[in-house]
């Protein structure tokens, strides 16, 4: 649970991840897979099959001639002649068939009779152009570059499907590719579903925590903020003096060896301790913030889990030690690719600098440009940071892309929402809000248990995409 509170909390992204125990964390799709192992989706027999493409190291580099494999995952069987292919962007994480069996772009697939494939990111899963995650080995690994991947494979798959429109699909991260892809190779791509993409790259990101702040001020219980206020304020009290601090370590159950006066031990405490309530907004509902804050908060709020990352089996206790941190987030590579692309592109540090939240103001920026540093070397300051995210809202437009045939989905629970288009852009590139919904609800498939609003979303979505790929004769079933 932890480990996966901790992972929202730090770079929170597409994490479909959290909140479930399972080894390869941090893939959102086999959240999904987990999801939807328990209905009868995953049953379909259906054949898929895993191809792979060789791609330059470096796009924009014609001296440079070193290549790695591409893998992608590819579905022909619900496909007719001339039919449309739908391609799911793979983002920060192993890229899975999931989608290829569920999920929004399967159901469009198979009410429009097209191909479906998955294509992994660099740098992620088995596409790994490296297998040590050095800076210098990192240097290649960029949305830009990414993009130019998807539209190498693009250009394959054209070559066989010559007379199909072709519809790119992504969610948070990669929902932001495939705006960029019809932005940056608008010939390649018909019409693209970007859901809850973050497309504007922020350095200081408090709107999450204030978006949090909201949700649990208006869905939780009469007294809910208030409780998380004092929870919070109490931690802060428990780091005035060591006596209590020596107290709060017993309370929770952190390692001996853990020195608690350290700035970033504390920071990354508080961090982990939000990261909670953060993952209730992100992933949530009205309905999991209410029991979450009921009468049992403190024992909710304290349950940790053994698969946290900071969770120290040798000696049962939680070590919030920064550079224990560090170490563990080098050994996991998506991890420390992502971690890469936040401090050289997007930033979107979350921080508690907004007065507008009770989680008190221990999670400042600073955090995250050390541990930037400290993961990638003292070039990846403050200074990088700022560059990145300056040249990713001038290369992508912010929240001006200038696209068409691009629907912007988000939920507005979502955290995320908060840098992404809530607006129509115009006519050609609509926007969706659904409310009382989280990230990224809108790419799977209709459950019974779906808010009607969430299902009518989907239908809308279907219809936009239909309708700018001359397949508007289809109705759903
Ligand atoms: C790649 O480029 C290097 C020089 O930049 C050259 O020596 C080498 O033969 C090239 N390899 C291939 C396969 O073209
Ligand atoms: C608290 O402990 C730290 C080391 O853990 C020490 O440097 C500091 O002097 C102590 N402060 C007080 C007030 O005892
Ligand atoms: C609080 O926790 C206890 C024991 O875990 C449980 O029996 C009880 O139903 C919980 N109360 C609520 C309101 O969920
Ligand atoms: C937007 O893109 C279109 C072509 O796709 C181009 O004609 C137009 O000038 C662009 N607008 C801006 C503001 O860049």
């Amino acid at each position: 649970m932890c480990r996966h509170q901790f992972i929202v909390g730090l770079i929170v992204s597409a994490r479909f991840a959290y909140g479930l125990n399972f080894h390869s964390f941090g893939n959102e799709f086999e959240y999904l897979a987990k999801e939807l192992n328990e209905s009868s989706v995953m049953s379909d027999s259906a054949e898929i099959k895993a191809s792979w493409l060789e791609q330059p190291l470096n796009h924009f580099d014609t001296q440079d001639n070193r290549t790695w494999m591409m893998r992608y995952f590819e579905r022909h069987d619900l496909w007719k002649p001339d039919k449309p292919v739908y391609l799911f962007l793979g983002g920060e994480g192993p890229a899975s068939p999931v989608f290829l069996k569920t999920g929004i772009m399967y159901d469009l697939a198979q009410e429009t009779s097209g191909a479906l494939f998955i294509a992994e990111h660099r740098y992620y899963g088995k596409s790994k152009p490296f297998e040590d995650l050095t800076a210098d080995n990192l240097k290649f690994l960029s949305s830009r570059q990414a993009l130019a991947d998807f539209a190498r494979l693009l250009t394959t798959i054209k070559s066989k499907f010559a007379n199909s429109k072709i519809v790119v699909v992504g969610g948070s991260y990669s929902g932001n590719l495939a705006a960029w892809m019809e932005l940056i190779y608008p010939n390649l791509v018909d019409a693209a579903i970007a859901s809850s993409a973050p497309v504007l790259a922020k350095l200081d990101f408090y709107e999450y925590l204030e978006t949090v702040s909201e949700n649990f001020e208006l869905h939780g219980p009469v007294g809910c903020w208030d409780m998380i206020a004092t929870t919070f304020t109490n931690y802060e009290k428990a780091f005035e003096s060591n006596e209590s601090i020596i107290a709060l370590k017993k309370q929770e159950n952190i390692c001996d060896s853990c020195d608690m006066t350290k700035p970033q031990n504390k920071q990354l405490f508080f961090l982990e301790k939000a990261s909670a309530f953060m993952y209730r907004s992100q992933y949530g509902n009205p309905r999991n913030i209410k029991e979450f804050c009921d009468s049992n908060f403190t024992s909710n709020f304290r349950q940790m889990d053994e698969s946290s990352l900071l969770w120290n089996g040798k000696s049962e206790c939680y070590s919030y030690d920064f550079d224990d941190m560090i170490n563990i987030v080098k050994q996991i590579d998506w991890y420390t690719a992502w971690i890469y692309q936040t401090c050289t592109e997007f930033s979107y540090f979350q921080t508690s600098s907004s007065d507008k939240q009770p989680f008190t103001k221990n999670i400042p920026i600073e955090l995250y440009y050390t541990m930037c540093t400290k993961l990638f070397g003292p070039d990846f300051d403050e200074t990088r940071v700022n560059t990145g995210v300056r040249d990713s809202n001038i290369l992508y437009g912010g929240l001006k892309p200038n696209v068409t045939n691009v629907v912007f989905v988000n939920g507005d629970m979502d955290p995320w929402s908060k840098l992404g288009i809530l607006e129509d852009l115009s006519y050609k590139a609509p926007a969706k809000m659904i409310s009382r919904a989280s990230h990224c609800r809108d790419l799977f498939s209709d459950r019974d248990d779906d808010p009607e609003e969430l299902k009518q979303a989907r239908i809308y979505i279907k219809y936009l995409i239909k309708s700018w790929i001359g397949e508007g004769e289809y109705r759903r079933p």
